[in-house]
C-alpha cells in the first residue's frame, strides 16, 4: 500500500442515521474508509448529487441504516493506493463512479481501482466531480439505441444529468440530436450540441417535432415520464427503440417499439469509452457549486426539481 504521508486517521463526512428531511444529513468525523487490496482512496475534492441521493435519505427505498454516507460519484485526487492496484499512483488526478458502496459526501472515499479513471488534463475537476454517473449513464443509453452517425436521435429530458451528457456525447458521435427542454434551458441544450431544441409542454411542439425530425426519429433515449412522451414517440420511425435508465417510472413504453432500461456501467472499460470521447474537447456541462457545509440546501434544491445541469458539492472544509 502507497500513501500519503499526511493521510490522517479520521475525516468529516455527511451522515444520515435514519429517514428524514435534508436537515437529517449532518456533518461529523468519522474514520477514514478501510483500503482493500483492489481500491484506492481518493481525497475528494467535488462530489455529485443526485436525485438517488435525496431518495435514499427520505427513506423512498427503504430504511437508513445509521451511519450512511451518501454520495455515488466525484473528483479528486489519489491518496492511497491499494496493494494489489498498479495503474494509480499518490496525487492522480482522478474521478470515479461508484454506486452501492460509493460514501462520495465526505473528504475521503474507498473505491475499487476499476471504477476510477484519470481526469482528462483540460477538464474542470467540478465538471468531473460532476458527471461520471450521468456521462456513463448517458453512453450506456446511446450504446443500448445503437445510435450512429447520420441519425435522428430524441434526448427527451435534455437539460438534467444524464440528457445533457447525452446530448453532448450523441452529437460528438455525430447523430442529429433533438433535445426536450423548459424555454429557460433550451439555449443551455443547444451549446451542448443539439440540433434542435422542443418544448415538450408547448402547444407548438407537434409542428415543432415535425420540422425537428422530418423523417422521423431513428432512437429516443428518455430520462423522465412525461404526458407529452407519446406524442413525440408517435414520430419514432417503424421499430425504432426507445431506451431509459432504471429510476425511470413508469417505464416508458409506446407499442410496437422495443424499449429497454439500462444502468450506468462502472467498469475500466466504459470509463475508457467516455474518457476517449472527451479527448481534448469541451464538455460544458453546466454545474451549480453548494458548499460542503451546504449539503441540506444542496438536497433541498434538488427537490424542488427543474435543476439544468447538475449539482455538485464542494469539498471545501
Ligand atoms: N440506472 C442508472 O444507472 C441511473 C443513473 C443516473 C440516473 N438515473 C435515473 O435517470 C433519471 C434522470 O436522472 P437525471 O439525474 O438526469 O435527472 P434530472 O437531472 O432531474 O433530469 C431530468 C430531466 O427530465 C426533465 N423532466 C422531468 N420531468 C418532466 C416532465 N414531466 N416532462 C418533461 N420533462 C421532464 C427535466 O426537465 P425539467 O424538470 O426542467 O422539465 C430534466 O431535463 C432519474 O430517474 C434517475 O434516477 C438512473
Amino acid at each position: 500500500m502507497t500513501t500519503l504521508s499526511t493521510l490522517p486517521k479520521v475525516m468529516k463526512a455527511a451522515v444520515v442515521d435514519a429517514a428524514g428531511p435534508p436537515e437529517a444529513i449532518h456533518i461529523k468525523e468519522v474514520p477514514i474508509p478501510a483500503l482493500p487490496s483492489n481500491h484506492v482512496l481518493i481525497a475528494l475534492e467535488y462530489v455529485g448529487v443526485g436525485i438517488w441521493d435525496a431518495e435514499q435519505r427520505a427513506g423512498s427505498w427503504g430504511s437508513v441504516k445509521p451511519g450512511t454516507i451518501m454520495g455515488a460519484d466525484g473528483s479528486g485526487t489519489i491518496a492511497a493506493v491499494g496493494s494489489h492496484v498498479t495503474r494509480f499512483r499518490v496525487g492522480d488526478r482522478v474521478y470515479s463512479y461508484s454506486y452501492g458502496n460509493g460514501g462520495f459526501y465526505a473528504q475521503y472515499v474507498s473505491v475499487p481501482a476499476d471504477r476510477v479513471a484519470p481526469v482528462p488534463a483540460h477538464l474542470d475537476m467540478k465538471i468531473a466531480g460532476g458527471m461520471p454517473c450521468i456521462a456513463l449513464t448517458a453512453q450506456s443509453g446511446l450504446e443500448t439505441l445503437k445510435v450512429t452517425r447520420g441519425q435522428t436521435v430524441l434526448v427527451f429530458g435534455a437539460s438534467g444529468g444524464v440528457g445533457s451528457c447525452a446530448v453532448w456525447l450523441g452529437s460528438e458521435k455525430g447523430a442529429t440530436v433533438v433535445g426536450t427542454a423548459r424555454p429557460e434551458a433550451q439555449e443551455y441544450v443547444r451549446s451542448l450540441g443539439a440540433a434542435h431544441t422542443i418544448d415538450p409542454n408547448s402547444s407548438e411542439r407537434e409542428g415543432a417535432i415535425k420540422r425537428a425530425a422530418k423523417d422521423g426519429f431513428d432512437a429516443a433515449l428518455v430520462t423522465a415520464d412525461s404526458n407529452a412522451l407519446a406524442s413525440f414517440f408517435s414520430h419514432l420511425k417503424p421499430k425504432a427503440p426507445i431506451a431509459f435508465p432504471n429510476g425511470v417510472e413508469p417505464e416508458p413504453r409506446f407499442s410496437g417499439h422495443p424499449a429497454s432500461a439500462f444502468d450506468g456501467a462502472m467498469s475500466h472499460e466504459a470509463f475508457e469509452k467516455l474518457n476517449a470521447a472527451i479527448s481534448t474537447r469541451t464538455l460544458p456541462l453546466r454545474v451549480q457549486v453548494f458548499s460542503f457545509q451546504d449539503v441540506a440546501a444542496a438536497h433541498r434544491r434538488i427537490e424542488e426539481g427543474h435543476v439544468v445541469g447538475k449539482i455538485v458539492l464542494h469539498i471545501d472544509l
